[in-house]
């Protein structure tokens, strides 16, 4: 399986992860559950009104957080945010309850797809394992 693969799977089996930004030299963290393949690439998503929007805008370099069965993953990336209205159906089509709050078209979505990621995978009982993407 490719990395980009194992990434996606992981955090989609979790349910829930966790995203850091930075705002200045305070960081943020909040849980977050979107994580869609589109394009080859990995995406993730939330509304542009979000403290967490402007964050990564102001600065996009993130790190994301997992936890499942005794593996836990860390991912740091660059994200870059696709404003094409494919890319954010293809993230609704693949999580419908959010369109209760957002749709394609709003001014509102946005969706991000992670760049120069390294991801590690880390448990007590092995050595961390690294894969980029
Ligand atoms: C389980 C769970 C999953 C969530 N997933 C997302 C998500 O994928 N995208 C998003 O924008 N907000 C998501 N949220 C809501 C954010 O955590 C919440 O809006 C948070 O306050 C955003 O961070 P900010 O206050 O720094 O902007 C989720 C919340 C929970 C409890």
């Amino acid at each position: 399986m490719s990395a980009i693969n194992e990434v996606c799977d992981f955090l989609q089996a979790c349910g829930t992860y966790y995203l850091a930004t930075v705002e200045g030299d305070q960081p943020r963290v909040r849980p977050f559950g979107t994580a869609n393949l589109f394009e080859g690439k990995l995406y993730i998503q939330t509304g542009k009104v979000k403290e967490v929007s402007k964050q990564i805008a102001a600065n996009p370099k993130v790190e994301i957080c997992a936890f499942d069965k005794g593996v836990w993953l860390r991912v740091a990336a660059t994200l870059v945010r696709d404003d094409r209205v494919e890319a954010k159906k293809d993230m609704l089509d693949h999580n419908p309850s959010l369109r209760s709050m957002y749709s394609e078209t709003d001014d509102n979505t946005e969706v991000l797809y992670l760049k120069d990621s390294t991801a590690t995978f880390s448990s007590f009982t092995a050595a961390p394992r690294t894969v980029t993407f």
